[in-house]
């Protein structure tokens, strides 16, 4: 019998992945607290941008294979394993995850269960957390129930969620349990069949996949960011550096482009996360470069707002700023620790006049930051505009050139803050034109 499949949480993670086992032909119920979310996603509406998405919510609400509710019980009554995709963020006491919302989601199941049932989770948890979720289902656990736990990490990107799961790089169970194995190489069947990894394993490692690889990437970004301090502070090109030893295959040209840095749900509060889990596990010192990491992200933010006072002569106040992008990276409407939108609110709060345009980010940002002039094309916000910042490298600013810019501008002065732009071509037009990782005489000794 086909098995019948929930998923708890319908954010990113959650509505990704019902959507996508709908489409392998399961039947797939979604369950979130968030009533409005709930609505939205059953009549075929995604409350996100995700590119692929829509349609195979669409296709699969249709077809009646993807239902949603708000109540456990729907779930609990119908389906034979419950996927956990509800959100781990950064706590707002400190630096580590919050774990409520995986812990009710875990309860409310383990509650209810009445016979056989697999709990995955997928959600990015503090290693340690399946273990303890274990002993909780055993506590809470109906005496009629057979309830077991696996750990699935989801490597999923935004704006490539569909095809990242869909085809995934590599999958990962952590188990205690041959069943639990069995079941969830049935559910991703048709990835096998195309020989993609699977790495069966036990819960801390599952876990610690998740973390590392994040921790991993994140550090990848900081490092080529940490030589684009070097390079402004003693010149050099920090993109033919990324280019000559992105060559070495051991190190690879992926995630060396230097820029703005890092944003989103996931890098930012993960490696914040696994600091705080090891230094709880009395491990001090073992992920202080984490925390190096992370100020070099930050110190990125802070070096296009100075940039951008240095080209103003030091004035900002009165100064008409357009900035070009805001969500935290393109093909997504995802402002979560944008790097975009702390230095257009910098820039706002130093007192100067900021027009942003974003293709899809304008209503995220608009809602945490109201104050914020948001237009809805490039034009408006470039028109009299006395620099322009390019902070989210979305295609069509990546496509940009003088003459698209020069008729509107009051100066001709950019940022490229994703170094995305043909700095020469700029400067032929008569642009005064600057980007990470390039030397700026009036910042010398100003990292
Ligand atoms: C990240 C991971 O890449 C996924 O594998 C993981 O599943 C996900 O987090 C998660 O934990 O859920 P995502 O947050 O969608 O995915 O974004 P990335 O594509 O990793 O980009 C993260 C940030 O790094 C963006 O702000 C991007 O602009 C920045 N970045 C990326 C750089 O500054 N330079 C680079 O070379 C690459």
């Amino acid at each position: 019998m086909a098995l019948k499949i929930s998923v708890i949480g319908t954010g990113y993670l959650g509505a990704t992945h019902a959507a996508c086992m709908a489409e392998l032909g399961f039947e797939v119920i979604g369950l979130d607290i968030d009533q409005a979310k709930i609505d939205s996603l059953a009549l075929g509406e995604l409350p996100f941008h995700e590119p692929g998405l829509p349609e195979l919510l669409r296709k699969h609400v249709a077809s009646g294979r993807l239902r949603f509710t708000t109540n456990y019980e729907d779930v609990t009554a119908w389906a034979d394993i419950h996927f956990i995709g509800v959100g781990t963020p950064q706590r707002a006491d400190g630096h580590g995850a919050d774990m409520r919302y995986v812990d009710a989601a875990v309860r409310e199941l383990a509650q209810r269960i009445r016979g056989k049932a697999l709990i995955v989770g997928k959600s990015t948890v503090p290693v340690g957390t399946a273990r303890r979720l274990a002993a909780l289902i055993e506590s809470e656990a109906h005496p009629e129930a057979e309830i077991s736990l696996a750990w699935n990490p989801e490597f999923l990107r935004e704006g490539f969620a569909v095809a990242d799961t869909m085809t995934p790089d590599r999958l990962v169970i952590g188990t205690q349990d041959d069943d639990s194995e069995a079941i969830l190489r049935e559910v991703y069947a048709s990835a096998l069949a195309t020989n993609t990894p699977l790495i069966v394993t036990d819960f801390e490692t599952a876990e610690l996949v998740k973390v590392a690889a994040n921790a991993f990437l994140a550090t990848k970004i900081s490092f080529i960011n940490a030589f684009a301090e070097v390079t402004e502070t003693v010149g050099g090109d920090i993109t033919t550096l990324a280019d000559a030893i992105g060559h070495d295959v051991r190190i690879g040209r992926k995630f060396l482009n230097a820029g703005v840095g890092f944003g989103g749900g996931c890098l930012p509060k993960d490696i914040r996360a696994l600091q705080a889990r090891v230094s709880e596990l009395g491990l001090t010192h073992t992920m202080g470069f984490l925390a190096e990491v992370d100020e070099i992200n930050l110190r990125r933010r802070e070096r296009v707002v100075r940039l951008a006072k240095a080209m103003l002569s030091g004035e900002l106040v009165g100064q008409k700023i357009a900035v070009l992008g805001v969500t935290f990276k393109p093909d997504s409407d995802d402002v979560r620790d944008s790097p975009a939108l702390e230095i257009a609110v910098e820039l706002f709060n130093a007192g100067a006049e900021v027009f942003v345009f974003d293709p899809k980010g304008n209503k995220n940002a608009a809602g945490r930051f109201p104050r914020l002039h948001y237009v809805d094309n490039l034009e408006a916000a470039a028109q009299n505009a006395d620099l322009i910042l390019l902070l989210t490298e979305w295609a069509e600013f990546k496509a940009l050139t003088p003459e698209d810019l020069t008729p509107l501008v009051t100066h001709r002065r950019m940022i490229d803050g994703r170094n995305v732009l043909a700095k020469q071509d700029w400067k032929t037009a008569g642009w005064e034109i600057t980007s990470m990782g390039q030397h700026y005489a009036p910042l010398d000794g100003d990292i």
